[in-house]
């Protein structure tokens, strides 16, 4: 299968992992990675890379034109604690970005979208456990604002224009290739690395705050999935629930130490635990597992395993 794809903020988190996984989809040249900074050695020497800022509508068409792109996964945001920082710019970037691209397919000149939500689109007054897929949305932060906005315009773009925009609310994503981007579920990175340099942890959460996340193999599978689906199965075009796991900072101590048992933990929240205290303990998938045959894989013990071997390498 051979289409023309362009990853926006391919150097994150996320992006250089999707980025690597599609290129062996679909092939090196077929995927062209851009962000505004140089990413890795990895992403750079697999394939083509731009440099590019998705608030330039005219530069974000431009590298759409001459490299013939099909399709669109646009990564770049700015995330939920960096945002509470700079509100106006978070704002500015995680909107104007996506309508760039959502205009770029309402005028035909791509052919389909992948946009990410979050679990922030939730707030204080949805349901904590289990949190369904049509429910109270309320968020409360910068970053949930953004977001659950960006997934009443997928919708419209989609009902209006007839756009093929697909989304997936990601939960936190622990991954080891890359260093996490601002979030508040980075503690769950953070923490391995700190557990293998024999150090003690400060960690900005208290020791039960539960929130969903996902092992980043199962975000690249869903991703890829959900874009491969056929448009008549995707029945929600603002933003599926996705699910992998629930723990608290307590649980994956415990985990760690079944490898490190004398590793040691220490609590000291901070702006990001009212984030936290914001945000569903568990999410409800079955929309996605209806829809596009989602499941996740990965547990918290598999994911402790696969993180501990590999940054331990
Ligand atoms: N990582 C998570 O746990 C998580 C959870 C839920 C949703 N998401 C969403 O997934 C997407 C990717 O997240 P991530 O964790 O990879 O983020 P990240 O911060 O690691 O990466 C974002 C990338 O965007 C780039 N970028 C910033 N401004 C840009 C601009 N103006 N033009 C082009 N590139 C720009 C950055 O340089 C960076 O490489 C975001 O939309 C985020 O909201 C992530």
């Amino acid at each position: 299968m051979r289409k023309s794809i362009l990853i926006i903020g391919a150097c994150g988190q996320i992006g250089t992992e999707l980025t690597l996984a599609l290129r062996e989809r679909y092939g090196n040249d077929q995927v062209v990675a851009s962000d505004i900074r140089e990413g890795n050695e990895s992403l750079m020497e697999s394939g083509p890379f731009e440099i590019l800022d998705a608030t330039n509508y005219e530069a974000v068409e431009n590298i759409v034109m001459h490299y013939e792109i099909e399709e669109v996964y646009l990564m770049a945001a700015m995330l939920s604690a960096t945002a509470e920082k700079f509100p106006m710019r978070a704002w500015d970037l995680n909107m104007n970005s996506l309508f760039h691209v959502l205009n770029l397919a309402k005028e035909k000149k791509i052919n389909k979208v992948f946009w990410p939500s979050s679990i922030a689109v939730f707030g204080p007054t949805t349901p904590k456990e289990g949190t369904p897929q049509h429910t109270i949305m309320e968020p409360s932060t910068v970053y949930g604002i953004s977001k659950q906005s960006g997934e009443r315009w997928c919708s419209y773009y989609f009902k209006k224009y007839g756009v093929d925009v697909r989304s997936v609310r990601y939960p936190g994503l622990i991954s080891w290739k890359t260093l996490p981007g601002g979030g508040t579920t980075d503690y769950a990175i953070d923490i391995f690395h700190t557990a293998l340099a024999n150090k003690k942890y400060k960690c900005f959460l208290n020791e039960g705050t539960k929130l969903p996340m996902m092992y980043m193999d199962d975000a690249i599978r869903a991703t890829i999935a959900i874009m491969e689906c056929d448009a008549d199965k995707i029945t929600e075009r603002s933003s599926y629930n996705l699910a992998g796991m629930s723990f608290t900072p307590a649980e994956i101590t415990n985990c760690i130490r079944k490898q490190f048992p004398s590793f040691e933990i220490e609590y000291e929240p901070d702006f990001r635990q009212e984030i936290a205290d914001s945000w569903p303990s568990s999410i409800d998938d079955s929309a996605a597992q209806r829809d596009w045959d989602w499941k996740s894989q990965f547990d918290l013990d598999q994911t402790t395993e696969e993180m501990l071997r590999n940054l331990g390498k």
